[in-house]
């Protein structure tokens, strides 16, 4: 027997409908905020994402599906899907036009992770990414749009915010840090010790306790924001306190891929272990122009679809559509051509195997239809059908063509 690779796994039955559920909440709403679908490829070149995701990232240092295709190109499976979609925005031209675009998409990432309770080598995601527009308003925007995806599926979720400054401010405070991390640099885990000279700020997030316990006292970027980014980041607190979204700052969120700037999020959850982020994201200024693109401003996020499906909770399913049995193996080809006819507006579930009244009744319930409809010799024979609403119990004897 063959089965799914390790950290991969198939949606089926139950789990399929909570996947298209969250994709169909997410979708719609996303529309409402101007959201258009984009699909870019799966595979892309590796160097797309060394760019983007950074060199320095566990993401592309260890976990990246990379290999050489058979034209000696070097590609790689996407870990995430904003960089493919800079990359498409980019291709078609659109950073040369003076309109914002917004798109979404949904589809599979590859990270490879040593799987565990929420962590999966192929995952899925939801994400949107907003173009053009430089704004603070956006990034509170973004977020709203999340929290109501979130509400609209029934998930409780904590938010946590952190302003990673820019281009001016970011500078000066990781020169500080880096002196300061450069004292404690014995003590630091070796992770750390090598982030120092690659990315200091990824040395914030460490999850090591020793680690964390000697960064309380570190330099903290919320003292270094600049002109634009700290009444920015003000503002965006004003603005949630505003909505009645309630969410912590946290000093030490920094993200696990290198192309953020200002704005940061996370939304996490306390029921799903420790795998707990849901959804992450934020405003990536400089991404555009790092991939050869004309200067855009740009903010976006992704849900984990995966961790989000231990959570959602699903709507009550009613009754709907038809259950079509015959009783007589002679009335299966007019209940065929009534079932393609009313498929046009109605589900339709057609049971192929002429069976007693009973044997349907059990075939009506396990199909969850809102009417029975039978076909038994009598009925055959007058051109009619038996239908029982069953909601109503009403039953009828009518004209097949009255269906
Ligand atoms: P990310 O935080 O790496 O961000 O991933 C977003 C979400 O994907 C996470 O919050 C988590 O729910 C889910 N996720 C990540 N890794 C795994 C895994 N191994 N197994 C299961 N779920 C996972 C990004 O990917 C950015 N592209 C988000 C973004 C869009 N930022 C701006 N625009």
């Amino acid at each position: 027997m063959i089965n799914p690779l390790r950290g991969m796994k198939d949606l089926t039955f139950e789990e399929s409908e909570r996947f298209e559920h969250i994709i169909n909440t997410a979708s719609t709403i996303a529309k409402r905020y101007g959201y258009g679908y984009i699909e870019t490829p799966i595979l892309e070149e590796t160097a797309l994402f060394k760019r983007s995701v950074g060199e320095s990232s566990d993401i592309v240092g260890k976990e990246m599906y990379q290999f050489i295709d058979k034209g000696e190109n070097d590609v790689c499976m996407r870990p995430e899907g904003t960089a493919g979609v800079v990359r498409a925005f980019i291709s078609a031209k659109l950073d040369r036009q003076p309109v914002k675009q917004k798109f979404y998409y949904y589809g599979p990432m590859f990270r490879y992770e040593k799987p565990q309770k929420g962590r999966l080598r192929e995952f899925h995601q939801f994400g949107c990414e907003s173009f053009g527009e430089g704004s603070v308003y956006e990034d509170f925007t973004i977020i709203t749009m999340i929290a109501q995806i979130f509400n609209a599926l029934g998930i409780g979720y904590e938010l946590q915010i952190n302003s990673l400054g820019c281009k001016i401010c970011m500078p000066k405070y990781k020169e500080t840090l880096v002196s300061s991390l450069t004292e404690i640099k014995e003590e630091l885990c070796e992770d750390c010790n090598r982030r120092i000279g690659t990315n200091p700020i990824r040395v914030l997030d460490c999850k090591n306790d020793t680690c964390q316990t000697l960064l309380v006292e570190s330099p903290k970027l919320k003292n270094y924001l600049c002109e634009e980014c700290d009444p920015d980041f003000k503002k965006l607190k004003e603005l949630l306190d505003q909505e009645g979204i309630k969410y912590t700052v946290n000093d030490n969120l920094v993200r696990g891929l290198d192309y953020y700037s200002k704005t940061a999020f996370e939304f996490v959850s306390s029921e799903i272990g420790a795998q707990s982020a849901i959804a992450g994201g934020g405003r990536y200024d400089r991404l555009v122009e790092f991939l050869d693109g004309k200067p855009t401003p740009a903010v976006g996020f992704a849900l984990g679809i995966e961790r989000i499906m231990e959570l959602v909770k699903m709507p009550e399913k009613e009754a709907e559509g038809y259950y079509m049995g015959a009783m007589t193996p002679e009335a299966i080809p007019s209940l065929l051509k009534l079932a393609t006819k009313k498929r046009l507006t109605d589900k339709v579930t057609v049971e192929y195997s002429s069976k007693g009244f009973k044997s349907h009744m059990k075939g009506v319930d396990r199909s969850n239809a809102q009417y029975a409809v039978l076909i038994g010799e009598d009925e055959l024979k007058n051109g009619t059908l038996w239908i029982k609403d069953l909601e109503t119990k009403e039953e009828r004897v009518i004209a097949i063509n009255e269906l």
